[in-house]
């Protein structure tokens, strides 16, 4: 889809489908939000069969004038990015039903909501809802929803083209996420991952290192390297590297699991919980296509993603509950359950880049429990950290994008539940409970010289049903997230 941009004095051609937006506010706010080519609509529109609540969205045709969809924005107070994107993803889906491929937007005008992040989020609503995986459906049928194939963007907000830049990138890219994603892990396998990695080197500023078996088995990454034993797919490490800011020699790196297919190795996991494990490399695809976006962006910083990237399956190889690995730093570890092989292969990875890229901040983000599903369903993702100023600057970029986060602890007193009697560690917990705070304190085990921050993305890197912009299946989660953080992040 082509978004373009046009300022407010303007004419629309009888032929045109005109976008607008109406509060759930009186007559004359709502002549204010209404362009003078659109007033007829303020002048015959009948207000109680449209009250201009949140999400509320008709199409009215006209004979001698464009087609109009107007969308409610709702009550003064309750408008913001969030609700203006779901706003939009309305009637997106309203066009794809009747299969309209050109819209011209009226991006409103609202007195709590800035004209800049009214843009940003009419855009991204737009982007981000315009979204289907359909690469293996042979027949295209009539009854699909259509596409949206471009929109005319209409504001007077100063600089509108670069921000309209910068949310082209961030949700192409989050696009191009869930495309990983949804691929079979057939195709989006350690290697195919490695490939997308590697397309990343022709752009300015940036260099892609790939570590194959050979060199994880030289470097002694006994983790990544376990949990990789039942796969006939190479284990993979990949370091992208982009350096943006020539005047600081601070990077934040940032760390992605990218279990390909998680089949929960020995301790298979069961009918009903199987099914989309080849979505556990949503991590390392939300790293891989923020460092994209903020590398495209040619953002002022310099970062780091990393990417351990195996399978977690079955075969008379695989590693096995009671089995002790050597972790890259040397620690211990007495394999609980061979379903628990994220925090093997991000504590490796943790471990490598702290020693050898010496960042100054680490994020990491990985589907790394079902009890944070549990917990937080798929609305909100769970995180951790060990410093309140890089959670504070994710906490806010959560805000500011919808991908939000929420906080859980990580006191001391969990520690003793990992203790093992053989190892210096084991990879679960004595006790059932508090499964996602374990995950991160068996990560925290191995962090030592860089800020640390870790993020649970097991609920909302995948939907079971669509909701708003996002579709069900692969939701693109923390690419938007990440890129906002990063601008954020004082490197
Ligand atoms: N990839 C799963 C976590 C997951 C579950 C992600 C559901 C998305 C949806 C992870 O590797 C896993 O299997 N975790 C185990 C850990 C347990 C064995 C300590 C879990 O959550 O059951
Ligand atoms: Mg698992
Ligand atoms: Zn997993």
């Amino acid at each position: 889809m082509n978004l373009s941009l046009k300022r407010k004095h303007f004419k629309f051609k009888n032929a045109d489908t005109v976008m607008l937006f109406l509060g759930e506010v009186g007559a004359a706010e709502q002549k204010k939000t209404l362009p003078p080519e659109c007033s007829f609509i303020g002048r015959s529109l009948d207000r109680s069969y449209f009250k201009g609540k949140q999400s509320e969205v008709i199409f009215i045709p006209f004979a001698d004038n464009p087609a109009v969809i107007l969308c409610g924005t709702g009550k003064k107070g309750e408008r913001d990015a969030e609700s203006l994107r779901r706003c939009v993803a309305g009637a997106v889906a309203l066009c794809r039903d009747r299969h309209i491929e050109h819209v011209h937007a009226v991006v409103p005008e609202l007195p709590e909501v800035d004209g800049a992040i009214a843009l940003s989020a009419i855009a991204e609503g737009m982007y981000l809802s315009n979204y289907s995986f359909d690469r293996y459906k042979t027949k295209k049928n009539n009854n699909d929803t259509g596409r949206l194939k471009g929109a005319v963007l209409y504001t007077d907000v100063s600089n509108a083209a670069m921000i309209l830049k910068k949310v082209a990138v961030t949700a192409r890219n989050t696009l191009l996420c869930r495309d990983l994603i949804n691929e079979t892990s057939e195709k989006s396998d350690s290697v195919g991952i490695t490939r997308e990695a590697k397309k990343l080197a022709g752009i300015p500023g940036v260099t892609c290192t790939v570590y194959g078996r050979r060199e994880i088995e030289k470097m002694k990454m006994g983790l990544l390297l376990a949990v990789n034993r039942g796969s006939k797919k190479p284990p993979q490490l990949v370091v992208l590297k982009y350096r943006g800011n020539r005047h600081s020699s601070k990077y934040l790196a940032i760390i992605g699991k990218g279990i390909t297919f998680d089949s929960g190795g020995m301790n298979l996991k069961p009918t009903g919980h199987i099914e989309d494990m080849r979505t556990d490399m949503a991590g390392a695809a939300a790293a891989l296509y923020a460092f994209k976006s903020a590398a495209e962006l040619r953002l002022k910083k310099n970062l780091y993603a990393v990417l351990p990237l195996t399978e977690n399956v079955l075969s008379s190889d695989s590693y096995r509950p009671g089995d002790v690995y050597t972790a890259y730093n040397g620690t211990t570890v007495e394999i609980g359950n061979t379903d628990a092989e994220g925090r093997l292969v991000l504590a490796d990875a943790l471990a490598f880049t702290q020693k050898n890229l010496k960042p100054d901040s680490i994020v990491d983000i990985a589907t790394l429990t079902g009890a944070c599903l549990t917990t937080f369903g798929e609305i909100v993702a769970g995180y951790m950290t060990t410093d309140d100023t890089l959670g504070k600057i994710l906490e806010d970029a959560g805000y500011a994008t919808g991908d939000r986060i929420w906080k859980l602890p990580l006191f001391k007193d969990y520690e003793e539940n990992i203790k093992s009697d053989i190892a210096d560690i084991c990879n679960i917990s004595a006790e059932k409970n508090a499964g996602t705070i374990i995950g991160g304190t068996f990560l925290k085990h191995f962090m030592s010289t860089a800020r640390w921050a870790h993020i649970d993305i097991a609920g909302t890197a995948r939907h079971s049903k669509q909701r708003g912009y996002r579709p069900k299946n692969a939701t693109g989660f923390g690419v938007r997230l990440l890129v906002e953080a990063v601008i954020n992040w004082r490197g």
